[in-house]
């Protein structure tokens, strides 16, 4: 493409479409991405980028896959769409649903599918307290979530949602949700960090459970690691102390495994590593590696029992036409056989090493504060003072121009503050990941110098 068709796509682009998380100062000379193929991506210029954020912790087994866009067209040949409602089903849906339950958590029995990640929370928050109303406590409806989580764009997504840029200018938000603390080691108000975690973070949780009165609480909603809120690992003994915590008071717990699922933590879920089980999980993006978008929220035995066993009136009026879409239940499956095949939860594990291991060596830069990740999905949390861990002036957009330095070298990724966020695809080469631990460091000397 020349540069004129470029400019005439960008201006059409800004006269016709919002996008997400918009502001039209942030969107001027938009990358516009033409293809892909493995962890890479080119834009109409031709220029060629790591996909270091797996176009937005998303693409698991890397762009390109023919064998995934043939199984799509075969199966919109056979059969492109019939709809999942009650008294109807498709092949592929039930073939999912089996598979699913068969890779998650033992625990759990069956799932609800749909379009997006957001959908999915929507889904489980509805579900949780679907759940108490068929038990007969109505009255147990409020959700607690925590800060610095995302969770969606949807109004119950953005209620459990601790952002609070994402609350602006939606207000009022929907009643019924209450917040706690969560575990941000590196910034813990009550201890420092892994070594000595006394776990009051976790304790935050029953304080907001007895604050809101535990007959009243439906359900804990917890990203096992915080995604765009920073990637923010817990320290190991946190979700234990959370599940033990929900127990005592009869609370249900929500994993929302939108970002973690399926192998990019280095475990299929990343509760696995905490040997924790959540009672409803929320599903989405590596499901299919967004070839098609698929969603699904997944509840454990005690909660389809329920379901199975109410009365004739208790339906549970929840639903999306395109639940079930045969077409990308086709695309899971053959996309969930790819991580197996090609060992992608165990290769995620040793490539994250790899790269922690090359980004801890940029600690050697006095604004580095914080390395840290789980598995393929990491950040570096820069800081202004290292013994005081100041955050930079947000004025100064430290974060932003870093980001910004990566793309003109190549790598595409996002940041949150200050803290630079990377989970390239599951499949990436070491050499590519050497690439983008070079080009942080490239980066981030570009604007603080060295
Ligand atoms: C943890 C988490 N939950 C839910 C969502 C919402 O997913 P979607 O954007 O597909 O609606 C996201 C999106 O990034 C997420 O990171």
């Amino acid at each position: 493409m020349n540069k004129q068709e470029i400019e005439a796509l960008r201006k059409t682009d800004l006269s016709h479409q919002i996008h997400p998380q918009f502001h039209v100062r942030d969107h001027e000379n938009a990358v516009i991405f033409v293809r892909g193929e493995g962890a890479l991506l080119w834009d109409a210029e031709g220029k060629e980028y790591i996909d270091g954020l797996s176009c937005l912790w998303n693409v698991a087994v890397g762009h390109g896959r023919k064998e995934l866009a043939e199984v799509a067209a075969q199966q919109m040949g056979e059969l492109a769409f019939s709809n999942s409602y009650v008294g109807f089903a498709n092949v592929p849906a039930i073939e999912l649903a089996e598979r699913l339950i068969s890779l998650v958590y033992d625990d759990m029995q069956a799932v609800f599918f749909c379009n997006s990640g957001s959908e999915a929370v929507e889904g489980a928050l509805k579900i949780a307290r679907f759940y108490w109303h068929l038990r007969e406590r109505p009255e147990k409806t409020t959700i607690i979530a925590r800060r610095e989580a995302y969770h969606g764009g949807t109004l119950g997504a953005t209620a459990v949602t601790g952002l609070p840029p994402f609350h602006e200018g939606f207000g009022p938000l929907l009643e019924g949700f209450a917040r706690a603390e969560t575990c941000y080691p590196y910034r813990c108000g009550h201890c420092a960090g892994a070594d000595d975690c006394t776990l009051a973070c976790a304790d935050d949780i029953e304080r907001a459970i007895l604050r809101a009165g535990p007959d009243t609480v439906a359900a804990v909603i917890g990203e096992p690691m915080h995604g765009a809120g920073g990637v923010i690992p817990p320290t190991p003994g946190y979700w234990p102390r959370v599940r033990e915590i929900c127990d005592r008071h009869d609370v249900l717990l929500i994993a929302d495994e939108v970002i973690t699922g399926f192998g990019r933590t280095g475990r299929w879920f990343a509760l696995e590593h905490w040997d924790v089980q959540p009672d409803i999980m929320a599903v989405a993006k590596a499901i299919t590696s967004a070839y098609v978008p698929l969603a699904g929220f997944i509840v454990s035995r005690r909660i389809h029992e329920a379901m199975l066993s109410s009365p004739p009136d208790a339906k549970f009026m929840h639903g999306y036409t395109n639940a079930g879409h045969p077409t990308a239940c086709a695309v899971a499956l053959r996309n969930l056989q790819i991580i197996e095949d090609e060992g992608l939860v165990q290769r995620a594990a040793e490539l994250g090493d790899r790269l922690r291991r090359g980004l801890d060596q940029l600690a050697v830069l006095p604004c580095v504060g914080d390395v840290r990740g789980l598995g393929l999905i990491a950040a570096v949390e820069l800081t202004e003072d290292r013994a005081t861990k100041a955050p930079f002036d947000p004025a100064q957009k430290v974060g932003p121009r870093v980001m910004k330095e990566m793309r003109e070298r190549g790598v595409i990724t996002r940041v949150k503050g200050d803290s630079i966020l990377l989970a390239p695809p599951l499949m990436t080469s070491e050499t590519q990941i050497d690439r983008i631990v070079n080009t942080v460091g490239e980066s981030i000397k570009a604007v603080l110098g060295s």
